[in-house]
């Protein structure tokens, strides 16, 4: 197959950990025989540094030129510790997004259970935990309306959904809950709030045509209550744009790490793979920052194109260096292995199936349960 793939590195961490992706392409693309096309662009205070905007142009034109787009991280401290800015990283991520039509996030939770023990939480609590995030991505409270009055002492966001917002993503959702465990949350606040109200009534008239589908609302209070008591209760999560970015990062405590958790943002037109992080400024350059989470969106990025044989061969190497304590330092605290090594020996051990099999250590590719 042939594709066409933009590389935003974006800040921080960004680069570097999309360095290591770019590596296991490139050892899918020899093993199956498959040709990538790479090119990079300039995105996030990198990119404001040089031209004034987060999101150049040429940038954007790059992308809605590709087949697919694989991002890094965004985000700078000095932007962090600047409430005046008016220009922000973060600006260019959500016009990127709108632009390219991306309306849903997924966003899997898996454990792996050979690195169980190095996870925060007990493995009792979080064994059997695979479930997927469906986040809402291009509308609600990100991008409603701003207002800050004259004085600067009264600040609003508007949080506005419409019916067409919600449906298109609630379809995706219970699609992928289909192929899967056959269980959907709907995470809101519908006790207060009237977008929630309008997510219940559509999601609920929805559910009719999935009958298999059991269909469960849950309160984002009491949802993240429920992700650190029971997690392995949930398979799909469908929420909105900020209750799924407030789950997510709660997900990467289960997980272990947020340097493990990929995702895939598909819409109306091409796609974006990256990770859940975000671009950990003080990790920059001292070649600590875990890059699985990039590499894992390498995964979903092929079977999004329906490539399940090579993502399961990457799957299989992620796996294979966790069987080998091959990680860095996040997974385990007396690790010397570096980003480049990670990266390095996860290219070099993606082979095809027939050697693969033998190193799976937990049958379950990630493409088999998770991914659209
Ligand atoms: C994420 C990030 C972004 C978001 C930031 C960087 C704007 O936190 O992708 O989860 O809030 O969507
Ligand atoms: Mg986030």
């Amino acid at each position: 197959m042939r594709l066409e793939i933009a590389l935003l590195g974006g800040d921080g961490i960004g680069p570097e950990v999309l360095e290591q992706s770019v590596k296991c392409l490139k050892a899918v693309e020899e093993t199956f025989n498959h040709h990538f096309i790479f090119t990079e662009a300039p995105f996030g205070a990198v990119a404001i540094s040089n031209n004034g905007r987060p999101l150049p142009n040429e940038t954007l034109q790059l992308c809605k030129d590709s087949d697919a787009i694989l991002f890094g991280a965004i985000g700078a401290l000095e932007y962090d510790n600047n409430p005046d800015a008016t220009v922000r990283p973060e600006q260019g991520l959500l016009r990127l997004r709108k632009e390219l039509g991306l309306f849903a996030c997924i966003r899997p939770v898996k454990v792996f259970p050979s690195i169980i023990e190095n996870a925060i939480l007990s493995d009792k609590l979080i064994a059997g935990t695979d479930l997927v995030i469906y986040r809402e991505l291009t509308g609600g409270i990100y991008f409603g309306e701003k207002k800050l009055n004259e004085d600067g002492t009264i600040a609003s966001d508007l949080c506005q959904y419409s019916e067409v917002e919600i449906s298109r993503i609630a379809h995706l959702a219970f699609k992928a809950a289909k192929r899967r465990k056959r269980k959907l949350t709907l995470v809101d606040k519908a006790n207060v709030l009237e977008t929630s109200r309008l997510w219940r009534r559509v999601v609920t008239e929805i559910s009719e045509s999935y009958p298999d589908v059991k269909l469960e609302c849950m309160f984002i209070d009491n949802a993240v209550v429920q992700m650190m008591l029971k997690p392995a209760q949930f398979d799909v999560i469908l929420t909105d744009n900020m209750f799924g970015d407030i789950l997510s990062d709660q997900g990467s405590v289960i997980i272990g790490s947020i340097g493990l958790l990929p995702s895939a943002s598909v819409g109306t037109g091409n796609a974006m793979f990256e990770p859940f992080h975000g671009s950990y400024p003080q990790a920059k350059g001292k070649n600590i920052a875990n890059p699985i989470a990039s590499i894992l969106s390498t995964a979903m990025l092929l079977q999004h194109f329906d490539l399940k044989e090579e993502s399961n061969a990457v799957v299989a190497a992620v796996r294979k260096s966790f069987v080998k304590k091959i990680v860095t330092p996040d997974i385990m605290g007396s690790s010397k292995y570096g980003t480049d090594y990670v990266g390095d020996f996860i290219a070099d051990n993606i082979v095809d199936s027939d050697e693969n099999l033998s190193i799976n250590d937990e049958n379950i590719g990630l493409g088999k349960s998770t991914i659209i």
